[in-house]
């Protein structure tokens, strides 16, 4: 994993070939674009701050700048378009000592519901397992009811912490993964992908 930058050529449910890859140094300028075309809301509900069409300069810092042999931010891209940005996702370790990672994704809102979404928790997770974790959070905002409801379909158990909701998964137990749609096309993602980014 570490020699060559992994780039994962794949297909979304409808057909679209699409290649996933991490982000890097380079794409500062695909963030900062993608930022931008992104609706308010959706800005809100992933970076959980009001900056305007701007992201800062420190948070594409982040984003871009990573370890390539355990890449943690991820993005999805349609080569066939001017703009080929459709979506992102990244994790961090929240807590080594319990194996805890925290993840985040957000879809282009004129891409969302066609599995964009889950094919990138279905990366983060096989990246973050690569790396040790043992299970993974994402924090969602108490009115943000649309990735609520994605995230308890693709199986994770949802709690309140009395600011925000938490929903959780353990990253080993593939049983847990309930009978919905979203779970069906993360578990197709889950055995498609791990031969590819779980490796020795
Ligand atoms: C939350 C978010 C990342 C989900 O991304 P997405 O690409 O829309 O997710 P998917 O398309 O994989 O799944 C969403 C739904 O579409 C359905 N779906 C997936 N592929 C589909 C397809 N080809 N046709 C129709 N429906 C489809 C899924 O079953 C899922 O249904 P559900 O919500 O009833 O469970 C996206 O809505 C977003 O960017 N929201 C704003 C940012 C945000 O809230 N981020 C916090 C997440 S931690």
């Amino acid at each position: 994993m570490a020699d060559d930058p992994i780039r994962l050529e794949l297909q979304l449910r409808d057909g679209t070939p699409v290649v996933v890859r991490p982000l890097q140094p380079s794409d500062r300028e695909l963030v900062a674009e993608a930022y931008r075309q992104l609706s308010p809301e959706a800005r809100y509900q992933r970076f959980w701050s009001h900056t305007g069409e701007m992201i800062g300069a420190g948070m594409i810092d982040r984003l871009v700048r990573q370890d390539p042999a355990s890449p943690v931010s991820w993005v999805v891209l349609d080569r066939t378009r001017p703009f080929p940005g459709l979506g992102g996702g990244s994790w961090w370790l929240e807590s080594s000592a319990s194996g805890l990672v925290e993840m985040s994704a957000v879809v282009l809102d004129s891409e969302q519901g066609r599995g964009i979404g889950t094919l990138l928790l279905a990366v983060l997770w096989l990246t973050a397992l690569q790396a040790g974790a043992r299970e993974m959070v994402g924090y969602v905002l108490p009115d943000n009811h649309q990735a609520s409801r994605w995230l308890r379909d693709c199986g994770a158990s949802g709690t309140w912490d009395g600011y925000k909701s938490c929903f959780r998964w353990d990253l080993r137990d593939l049983d847990a993964l309930p009978a919905t749609p979203a779970a069906a096309d993360l578990a197709g993602w889950l055995a498609e992908l791990s031969p590819v980014l779980m490796v020795d």
